[in-house]
């Protein structure tokens, strides 16, 4: 396991108790959004591509964390009927564990890495990732949701853009000194050492399209319900239907 992973690990072990009170405030901060609001939105969008969510779907949650996602899906009018949460922290899955009680027979919770996703291939009809995509490499992240996807099953990430800004030279740089010095006072050194990390592996929502395009995804959807600025991470969400086997091999093809 790389040293970033087990920075994410103890960062995340030490945030499990408190995490959905601490993502909570961290949103309402920067986004003036609750973290239900957050994940409503995110589900609603996935409900936009006809058919994902139904009553026998079959759904993956990466990066589950505590599970409030899994939670959502097999709650409320319309719930779905297994969701699958994987997550690399079992600190979090822990706490998920304690959570997810009432609906044990509806989720399964799966210690792994999002980076080789320990699961049958080619079986979910969705597959999420909400607020963890800024941890992990994003092609092998996309690659890994379309080997877990069936055909035209639907891709769903959530989490915080870059503006084409933070690629400038330098930028880089001082937005992960920012990052390390707001999470260190606010947080623990952990969460800043996982935080300034992920700096780099915060996309542009034009690189996330153009990388699910070349991944064999159709229907590439973008929401960002508060623009973009410059100077502040603001939320997208990106939803999208895996294309059919023979659009991928083309793309493997083209890019040999
Ligand atoms: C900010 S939390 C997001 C949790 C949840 N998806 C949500 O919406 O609240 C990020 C989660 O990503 C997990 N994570 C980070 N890297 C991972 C990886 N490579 N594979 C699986 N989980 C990972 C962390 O353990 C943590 O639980």
């Amino acid at each position: 396991m790389s040293t970033d992973s087990h920075a994410i690990i103890k960062a995340f072990a030490d945030l499990a108790a408190n995490y959905e009170a601490v993502v909570d405030a961290e949103l309402r901060r920067f986004w003036g959004w609750s973290y239900e609001r957050f994940v409503e939105w995110l589900l609603d969008l996935v409900r936009l591509h006809e058919g994902s969510l139904r009553q026998d779907s079959l759904v993956l949650d990466i990066a589950t964390g505590t599970a409030l996602i899994p939670r959502k899906l097999v709650s409320g009018p319309e719930p779905v009927g297994q969701v699958v949460g994987v997550d690399i922290t079992p600190g979090m899955l822990y706490a998920a564990r304690q959570m997810i009680a009432p609906f044990n027979s509806r989720i399964t919770l799966v210690c792994g890495s999002a980076m080789a996703l320990p699961l049958v291939d080619g079986v979910f009809d969705v597959a999420i990732c909400a607020l963890g995509t800024h941890h992990m490499e994003a092609r092998t992240l996309i690659s890994e949701m379309h080997r877990m996807l069936a055909p035209k099953g639907v891709l769903a990430i959530a989490d915080v853009a870059a503006h084409s800004a933070w690629k400038w030279p330098g930028i880089g740089t001082i937005l992960r000194l920012f990052a390390f010095l707001y999470f260190l006072p606010s947080r623990n050194i952990a969460r800043a050492r996982a935080e300034a990390a992920a700096v780099a592996r915060v996309h542009t929502v034009d690189e996330w399209r153009a990388l699910l395009s070349e991944c064999g995804f159709t229907e590439i959807r973008v929401a960002q319900p508060l623009g973009q600025r410059p100077w502040s991470p603001m939320p997208f969400a990106i939803t999208a239907r895996r294309g059919t086997t023979e659009a991928r091999e083309a793309t493997d093809a083209n890019s040999e």
